[in-house]
């Protein structure tokens, strides 16, 4: 079978398909993820807090990812790869064009940046070279400190606005898929109606058109705490493919996530 390509999730978006994505950084997890059909591997920046056990995402490289990408790409033959621009590796188009085709010589498919207006420039500048984009709006870890902690966005009216005008101009950017994490349920839906491109969502409710999650999260594995939105779907299964069958299934029946983990 052919990798997944972003017309296939587009088309899975238009058929009402939902779009099942996980974080990998391994050789031996990307391969049962990729196995068990998950569209989308990301090797996620979060693999600063899960694999090096740092408080954030801010000390992660390009170089770690890069390591990481290189790892999952050698056994993902079917999943659609994504690696993530880290903390100030795109602070310019410039700079964002010279990391982006590292990560992409290492195996990425795409790569995944945070931000609204201030990173359309580079959006556009990727797409026309060669490179596919995925947003990530909402709360964007890599701002933490600005942000003030690691809390839902967009429940004032003006946040929810401006959540919503930045989406449709990644979108007029290029972009061709977005990640929102921990927005209100309807904010969430309202983005992913208004937006062609597929909505994947993490503490964004059930309405997206995908979902994402961190592998140690899903296996309810992390040293720090399991944030409210995940789901160790490990414990009903007692085997890792059995969980990461769960997950599919349960993403695609649209009951996770349910009410529980998810923010109004
Ligand atoms: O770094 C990461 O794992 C992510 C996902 C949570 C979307 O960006
Ligand atoms: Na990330």
């Amino acid at each position: 079978m052919a990798r997944i390509s972003v017309s296939h999730l587009a088309k899975m978006k238009t058929n009402n398909q939902k779009i099942t994505c996980i974080t990998a950084y391994d050789a031996s997890f990307a391969a049962i993820f990729d196995q068990a059909g998950i569209q989308v591997l990301l090797i996620g920046d979060s693999l600063g807090m899960v694999l090096q056990g740092h408080e954030s995402t801010l000390p992660v490289t390009v170089d770690d990812i890069k390591y990481h990408t290189t790892s999952v790409a050698s056994t993902a033959k079917q999943s659609l790869i994504i690696a993530d621009l880290p903390f100030m590796s795109y602070s310019t188009p410039a700079q964002t064009y010279d990391n982006a085709a590292i990560l992409m010589r290492a195996g990425a498919n795409m790569v995944k940046l945070e931000g609204g207006e201030w990173v359309a420039e580079s959006v556009k500048g990727l797409v026309e070279r060669g490179i596919p984009v995925c947003g990530h709006l909402g709360l964007t870890p890599q701002s933490v400190n600005v942000l003030g902690g690691y809390r839902v966005q967009g429940r004032e009216d003006a946040q929810a606005e401006k959540l919503l005008s930045d989406s449709l101009l990644l979108e007029a950017s290029g972009v061709q898929l977005l990640v929102l994490e921990c927005v209100p349920v309807q904010l969430a839906e309202r983005i992913s109606k208004a937006l062609t491109i597929p909505v994947i969502g993490i503490g964004a409710g059930a309405q997206t058109d995908g979902q994402i999650l961190v592998m140690h999260d899903a296996f309810g594995i992390s040293a720090g705490f399991c944030p409210k939105f995940s789901k160790n779907f490990l414990v009903e299964t007692g085997d890792i493919r059995r969980a990461v069958a769960l997950y599919k299934e349960q993403v695609e029946a649209g009951t996770f996530p349910a009410d529980e983990h998810s923010f109004y």
